[in-house]
């Protein structure tokens, strides 16, 4: 199977070929994903609430975005990865974004980055394209802009809102972004986002009429627990199997029937 390029990306939208993501944070995850023929692996800040136990990912920094998805890389031999650029890493200014976005790429060995993007950081998309790095843009919920907003909300309800969010996406493309996360909006206006654009749409609650979808492994997978969004589709109960296996492992350690004799030297 051949490498996943940005221009192949691009090209699945133009042949209505859906485009598969996921996220992973290690080496052996990554793998598994990989060997499937999963397009794009995403090393999302999603990683502060799934692996490092943050109730927000503000706290992500940059040293643990670019450690993750430099362990993430090792696991892949055909997806896209793109590296999640974290609160701070772009806000303060173009330089600082570019410097942040390069690191990604060269510390990291990401092939692009995605940025949560407001009409603030269209000018950060186009400059960091233009130094020659691919730029996913995402749009609707931003975990990122939790402060402001004051909570995880589904996002274009509103008809202004609504109108805003298409704008936005236009000019996300017109910045010189391969692609855009659409998060959390209603599953019409992602449609209506997905027709009026050329470049594709990966979304995460938003319904079926997006270019491609994307989850994170640990939903996905049910590691995470309950209660999770209702976007979320457990494929496995993961969390469960963990469970049942640590509790058979303790219970024969504790009555000594672990380690048998086959799983001793003599
Ligand atoms: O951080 C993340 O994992 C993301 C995806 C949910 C799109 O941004």
């Amino acid at each position: 199977m051949s490498k996943v390029t940005v221009p192949i990306i691009v090209g699945k939208k133009k042949r209505n070929e859906k485009i598969v993501t996921l996220t992973a944070y290690d080496a052996a995850t990554a793998r598994i994903i990989d060997e499937t023929g999963v397009d794009i692996i995403l090393v999302g800040d999603s990683l502060g609430n799934v692996i490092q136990g943050l109730d927000k990912t503000l706290e992500v920094t940059m040293d643990e975005m670019i450690y993750h998805t430099k362990i993430v890389s090792r696991g892949i031999n055909r997806a896209h990865l793109c590296g999640d650029m974290p609160f701070m890493s772009y806000q303060s200014s173009i330089e600082v974004a570019i410097r942040n976005a390069g690191r990604f790429i060269k510390d990291g060995r990401a092939e692009s980055v995605k940025i949560e993007t407001n009409e603030n950081y269209l000018e950060t998309i186009y400059a960091i394209q233009k130094a020659g790095i691919p730029v996913m843009g995402h749009i609707g919920l931003c975990p990122q802009s939790v402060l402001m907003t004051g909570g995880y909300k589904i996002q274009g309800r509103e008809k202004n809102e609504a109108k805003r969010l298409v704008g936005l996406a236009n000019s996300i493309e017109d910045a010189g972004a391969f692609s855009i996360v659409l998060e959390s909006i209603p599953l019409k206006l992602a449609k209506k986002i997905t027709k009026s654009i050329g470049i594709p749409t990966i979304g995460i609650g938003a319904g079926p009429y997006c270019d491609g979808q994307v989850l994170v492994i640990n939903d996905l997978v049910g590691l995470t627990p309950d209660p999770a969004p209702k976007f979320v589709k457990k494929y496995a109960n993961v969390r469960q199997i963990m469970t049942k296996s640590v509790i058979e492992f303790r219970d024969e350690v504790q009555c000594g029937t672990f380690p048998s004799l086959s799983h001793s030297y003599d």
